[in-house]
């Protein structure tokens, strides 16, 4: 059974289409690195496999299932993740709050035993000694560590993350890589990855798709990330260099070549 099957899939708003005819299989345990300008319809794909979009034509499977069936097996991260930082949680309380809001009930005391999942999914992200930090107080890379532990706390088999990489400088990026890293060695989740800066995650792609709006490209690294492939999304400045056996791309602008009003 293939993780994520998608067969001439269609994603309209309001009738209106934002991601055309889109065919691609995951297996279970691989890392899809989802590559695209602006607008090209990254969220619009991960929303849609999430179950927080409907409105599709064409076949869509999450193990098996349709995407609303399949939600307890899924955990997503969006794109800017708006915490109310007014509320003063700890690192510690934020990634407990993966555990409840899953199981569905109102909290004034978190139980014991999601604590002591929450200070597990903490420790295998690095983040131990932050544990009774205020959350809002912790480094752009921390708190994003601090989420994909979060994400972690449903034992999801599909983890869906949207630009875990944005707003981070390079080495909080390498950071966050790494734990990516070790979340598809040590527990063989299943991972959709969406980027800008494809550069620190490449070790990680199983598959990379380039998308924009169509599906340009998809396949494994070294069949996806070629020069003439690059440069028909982002331009003729765009380029494929590999840097001691190991590919390096320049995209440029991601503005270059958008299409249709895209942004956020
Ligand atoms: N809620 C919405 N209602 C209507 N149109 C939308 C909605 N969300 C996105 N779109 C449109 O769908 C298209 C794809 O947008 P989407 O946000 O999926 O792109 P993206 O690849 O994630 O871009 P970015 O790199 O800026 O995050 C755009 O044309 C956008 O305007
Ligand atoms: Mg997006």
């Amino acid at each position: 059974m293939k993780a994520v099957k998608a067969e001439n899939l269609t994603i309209l708003y309001e009738g209106r289409r934002a991601v055309e005819d889109v065919t691609f299989e995951l297996d279970e345990g691989e890392t899809m690195l989802l590559l695209g300008p602006n607008g090209a319809g990254k969220t619009t794909l991960l929303r849609t496999i999430a179950a927080f979009h409907r409105e599709y034509t064409g076949k869509l499977e999450v193990f098996g299932r349709k995407p609303e069936e399949a939600k307890e097996l899924i955990s997503y991260v969006p794109q800017s993740y708006v915490l109310n930082e007014r509320v003063p949680l700890t690192a510690l309380e934020v990634v407990a709050m993966g555990g409840i809001y899953r199981k569905g009930f109102v909290h004034f005391k978190i139980p014991k035993e999601i604590l002591q999942k929450a200070e597990e999914a903490l420790g295998f992200v690095g983040l131990a000694h932050v544990k009774d930090r205020l959350f809002r107080e912790l480094s752009g890379g921390q708190k994003q560590r601090v989420l994909l532990a979060r994400a972690l706390m449903s034992d999801p088999k599909l983890l869906l993350l949207d630009e875990p990489l944005s707003a981070l400088d390079p080495s909080a990026r390498v950071e966050v890589a790494n734990v990516l890293d070790r979340i598809r060695r040590e527990r063989g989740i299943t991972m959709i990855i969406t980027t800008h800066d494809i550069n620190p995650l490449i070790e990680l792609g199983d598959r990379v798709m380039l998308l924009n709006r169509r599906l340009v490209a998809f396949g494994r690294p070294e069949e996806v990330l070629r020069d003439s492939i690059i440069k028909s999304v982002y331009g003729p400045l765009a380029k494929v260099i590999p840097v001691e056996g190991r590919l390096f791309c320049i995209t440029g602008d991601a503005h270059f070549h958008q299409h249709g009003g895209g942004g956020r």
